[in-house]
């Protein structure tokens, strides 16, 4: 099992996207183990998006993740980090493939709707950052054994 950190940002949020991020995810068959509704500090922001500090969106990339509410999750499952990327599709909207959600409701790079870990290095550190070890609820569907191999 994998885990990654899902974040819906300030754009996706105010657009009224969490409950079809969320189902996206639930269709996919990837179970939530923790979620938090939260406004970020620039301090976590800028934890968060160390990895592209000093490159010329960084700055609006900060501004914009604290300009609004997030909704913070975990999302756990086979291959989760590949899956839910592939449902996310590429940062762009204009480059992520019909069907994909930043494909859908995205248009530009900035404002894209979701955040995704990208490697098991960055989603041990992302939920680290982001949730403490007793807010990841460990559980099972009955229903997996027709998910999961
Ligand atoms: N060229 C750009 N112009 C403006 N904003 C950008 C650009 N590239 C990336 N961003 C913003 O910074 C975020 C982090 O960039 P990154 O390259 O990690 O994209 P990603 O991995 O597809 O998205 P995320 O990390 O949010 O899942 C993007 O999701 C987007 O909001
Ligand atoms: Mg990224």
């Amino acid at each position: 099992m994998e885990q990654s950190l899902v974040l819906v940002k300030p754009d996706g949020v105010q657009r009224g996207l969490i409950g079809e991020v969320i189902t996206r995810l639930e269709n996919r068959g990837l179970r939530l183990v923790a979620a938090r509704f939260m406004w970020v500090n620039t301090e976590l922001a800028e934890k968060h998006y160390a990895v592209h500090a000093g490159k010329p969106f960084y700055a609006p990339l900060i501004t914009f993740i604290t300009s609004s509410p997030v909704m913070a999750m975990v999302w756990e499952g086979p291959d989760a980090i590949a899956a839910i990327r592939q449902t996310f599709g590429k940062t762009r909207g204009t480059e992520a493939d019909p069907g994909t959600l930043r494909h859908d409701f995205a248009l530009q790079a900035r404002y894209n709707i979701v955040h995704a870990s990208d490697s098991p290095e960055t989603a041990a550190f992302e939920i680290a950052l982001w949730f403490k070890p007793e807010e990841i609820v460990s559980w099972q569907r009955d229903i997996e054994k027709w998910i999961y191999e």
